[in-house]
Parts: structure tokens; C-alpha cells; sequence
């Protein structure tokens, strides 16, 4: 595995790649690796000849400087992972080679980014598009690959190919989970071991709700889940929201939608956590 740092010779390599006529598996991550990350990384490796890795922590798309002062930053243990998983070209810029001057693009994103995480952080997806749009004009994949986890981004970042134009596919991962059925997440880190006794109540309280949708309305349905989750002192939800998996948009039953998912934010202590979940669209 090569570790590149400059743009320039990022461009080089996949310019080269193309010419040959390989196809390039872009993995875009924010570094802090774990089974997740390297689940993306095993399936570009299955579906392209060329497999690139970016670890970056994007400043941009923090609207609280206190999570960006603190996102786990682990370089080296990152890089034996991916060079363990046959990455072929690891892309580990800095801050100043990635934005040489203050990107100020602004993404018409429309409605797919102004709920959930687009309320509640502010300015976030417009920096998750400054970025995976240069990290796309940079690598030139054929395929990039996101996690289900975050199921908003995918949809976001799908809004943002469209707009832009770009020639690629977008291939959405399933969540990987802990044992425990935790969602892996290099937040989970930051949990205290009391709170990681409780975080992977989320999930099963996410699980067994498919069970009590089966004969609950939608709004009864996303009460339970928030009042499941609620009943641990040590959790908060900040929102549940089941959703149209294509927009994004909540609906309000479960008959608006053909692929209702559940998105899930929770706060243990000052670690926040995402989760979501698909319901099937025959639900009462
Ligand atoms: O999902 C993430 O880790 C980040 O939002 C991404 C896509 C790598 C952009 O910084």
C-alpha cells in the first residue's frame, strides 16, 4: 500500500489506473478504522481493480468545535489496517493540501438535508458535499462506498452527484455491529464503560420496534422507540424520525411509503449516536 499526501500525485496514480483501463473503489473516511470501515474497503476491493482510501477529518462539515477537537485521530493503527485489507493507495492530506483556500461552495440540496441531521447540525452537509465533491474530483472513482449507518448522508451525498454531475456509481453498505449489536462507530470510542454497557439498547429497542409496528400505527410506533429509549437515565433522543428512505421526508403513516426507515440520534453523556432501522412497508 502507497501513502499519498498530495493531490497531485493522487491524480497521477488514478490517471495512470484509467488509462489502463482499471476501475477505481473510492472509500471516503474520516480515519479512526474499524470492522465497518474495512467492510466498505472488502467490498470496492471485490468490485474494482484499483482501491482508494481516504483519511481525512474534514473541518468543514463540524459545526461544533469541541467534536472536531476531539474525533478520535489514530494514523498509524489506520494505516495497518487498510494496508492488512489490500487497499492499494491510501489518500492522507492535510487540512491545507485539501483546502489550499476557504471553500465557499454552497450545495442547493433542497429538502434530503433540511431535516434531521440537516436541523440539528447546522451547515454539516454542505461540508460533507465540499468535501466527498473534491475527494470525487481528486480520485475519479468508479464506485464510492458509504455506510448505511449514516442512511441521511447517502441520500444526501446521492442529491449532490445528481447536481454535479459526476460519472459513478454510489454504493450503500450495510451497518456492521458489534456483537452486542451496537452500531460500530469511531464515536463509540469516547463512551465510558458504563456507557457502553447501555449504548447497545439502541439497537435492540430498534430491533423489537419491528415487531411492535406489525400491529402499531407509524406515530405509535415512533412514541415506543423514543420512550424505550428515554427510560434509560443515561439516554437522551434527540430525534426519531421514521422516514421515506428515497427523500428522507417523515412520514406520517405507514402507508405514505413503500421503504419506511427509522433514524435514530441519541446522546449518552456528550457522545451522540446514530442508528436507524428499515421497516417493511406492511405494517398497520
Ligand atoms: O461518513 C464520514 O465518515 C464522512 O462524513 C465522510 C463521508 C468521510 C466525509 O468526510
Amino acid at each position: 500500500m502507497k501513502i499519498i499526501r498530495s493531490v497531485a500525485s493522487l491524480r497521477r496514480k488514478v490517471n495512470e489506473a484509467k488509462k489502463n483501463g482499471k476501475t477505481i473503489g473510492l472509500v471516503p473516511t474520516m480515519g479512526a478504522l474499524h470492522a465497518g470501515h474495512i467492510s466498505l474497503v472488502d467490498r470496492a476491493r471485490k468490485e474494482n481493480d484499483v482501491v482508494v482510501v481516504s483519511v481525512f477529518v474534514n473541518p468543514t462539515q463540524f459545526n461544533n468545535a469541541n467534536d472536531l477537537a476531539t474525533y478520535p485521530r489514530t494514523e498509524e493503527a489506520d494505516c495497518e489496517k487498510l494496508e492488512a485489507a489490500g487497499v492499494d493507495y491510501a489518500f492522507i492530506p492535510s487540512v491545507k493540501e485539501v483546502y489550499p483556500k476557504e471553500d465557499t461552495r454552497h450545495f442547493d440540496l433542497g429538502a434530503v438535508a433540511e431535516v434531521m441531521e440537516g436541523a440539528m447540525r447546522p451547515g454539516h452537509f454542505n461540508g460533507v458535499c465540499q468535501i466527498v465533491s473534491k475527494l470525487f474530483a481528486f480520485a475519479q472513482p468508479t464506485r464510492a462506498y458509504f455506510g448505511e449507518k449514516d442512511f441521511q448522508q447517502i441520500a444526501v451525498i446521492r442529491r449532490m452527484v445528481e447536481l454535479e454531475g459526476f460519472d459513478l456509481e454510489i454504493v450503500a453498505c450495510p451497518i456492521k455491529r458489534e456483537d452486542d449489536g451496537l452500531a460500530m462507530s469511531s464515536r463509540n470510542v469516547r463512551l465510558s464503560a458504563e456507557q457502553r454497557q447501555i449504548a447497545p439498547n439502541i439497537a435492540r429497542i430498534l430491533r423489537e420496534s419491528l415487531e411492535y409496528a406489525s400491529s402499531h400505527s407509524l406515530q405509535e410506533t415512533k412514541q415506543w422507540v423514543i420512550d424505550n429509549i428515554n427510560a434509560y437515565d443515561a439516554m437522551e433522543v434527540e430525534y426519531y424520525e421514521i422516514v421515506d428512505a428515497r427523500t428522507m421526508q417523515p412520514v406520517k403513516e405507514w402507508a405514505e411509503t413503500e421503504s419506511p426507515v427509522g433514524c435514530v440520534t441519541v446522546w449518552l453523556g456528550d457522545v451522540r449516536l446514530i442508528d436507524n432501522i428499515k421497516y417493511n412497508n406492511n405494517q398497520k
